[in-house]
């Protein structure tokens, strides 16, 4: 019997993903900030791992993505580059890294690539960042879009809240999302908008959309890996399905751990390193040492 594994041997590229698109599999994809989570993502075959800026909410402990920086973005992906071998990897551009000059957007979307091991970056907007993800794209890099709920724009919103409920609201992102492609993104991430407008929006695009919050009609599927494993507190979002509890199971390991320091029952001796008996010896003889035995 074949023991050839299942999970995907060959790094994952844009032209992995858009194959599936077309084959009609649904894409995977998660967020990772860092190496150990980066490789566990990796091992277990998901397809893409966005290095987002969600970094600044559910690591960094801010109350949105607005402070988080190239610094910050480029310290986590450097992390996730050197777990992560197969995915296919997006590095979040920051808040004014690309919305101040085109120049700028090109400058940071490289760094990502040279320094950060990224494959693709992604930018937030419609139409008004066309010319910034035309020029990036120009420049050998691949861009994903991300349109609908675009959290660096919360204070303009008004909230993290639900997009495109209007007809209005509605074609505005069915002409950003065709701007978007047509400008030269390969992937699209459909955030928070109703399940059928992203439906309309993936038969629109030959390109594959990612929704998160944005039903199950999209090419592919993301979510915040802290939200499925349980270790964000607070406020949840509709749309995210726990498959883990494990910010409770940290509580429960690290409570138990005290409790044993706190008692004396940890480190027990097996936990210790011996000291060979004819050092300890010759320790304690020597009349500098006060060594109790
Ligand atoms: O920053 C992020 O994690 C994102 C996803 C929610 C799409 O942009």
């Amino acid at each position: 019997m074949s023991t050839v594994s299942a999970l995907p041997q060959r790094k994952i590229t844009l032209l992995t993903l858009q194959a599936k698109k077309d084959r009609g599999e649904p894409i995977t994809m998660l967020t990772a900030y860092d190496f150990p989570t980066a490789r566990a993502l990796d091992r277990a075959g998901v397809d893409s791992i966005l290095v987002g800026d969600s970094l600044g909410m559910v690591v960094l402990g801010y109350d949105t993505t607005i402070p988080v920086t190239m610094e910050d973005m480029l310290h986590h992906a450097r992390a996730v580059s050197r777990g992560a071998k197969i995915a296919h990897l997006i590095g979040d551009m920051p808040f004014m890294s690309y919305q101040t000059s085109v120049e700028d957007a090109v400058r940071n979307a490289g760094r990502f690539l040279k320094d950060g091991g990224m494959n693709a970056v992604k930018l937030e907007g419609g139409r008004e960042i066309v010319p910034a993800v035309r020029a990036i794209v120009a420049a050998g890099i691949p861009v994903v879009g991300h349109i609908g709920l675009t959290p660096q724009k919360v204070n303009q919103l008004g909230g993290f809240r639900t997009q495109g409920k209007s007809a209005a609201a509605a074609r505005t992102l069915i002409e950003d999302a065709h701007a978007l492609q047509d400008a030269g993104c390969h992937l699209l991430v459909l955030e928070a908008i109703p399940d059928r407008l992203a439906a309309l929006i993936t038969q629109r695009l030959a390109i594959p959309t990612i929704g998160i919050g944005a039903g199950a009609a999209c090419g592919g599927q993301v979510l915040v890996t802290h939200d499925l494993l349980g270790m964000t507190d607070g406020f949840t979002p509709k749309f995210v399905k726990r498959y883990a509890n494990l910010g409770e199971e940290i509580a429960r390991g690290v409570g138990a751990y005290v409790e044993d320091v706190s008692s004396g029952r940890f480190p027990e001796a097996i936990h210790a390193q011996p000291l060979d008996e004819d050092v300890f010896r010759a320790l304690t003889r020597e009349s500098d040492f006060r060594i109790a035995r």
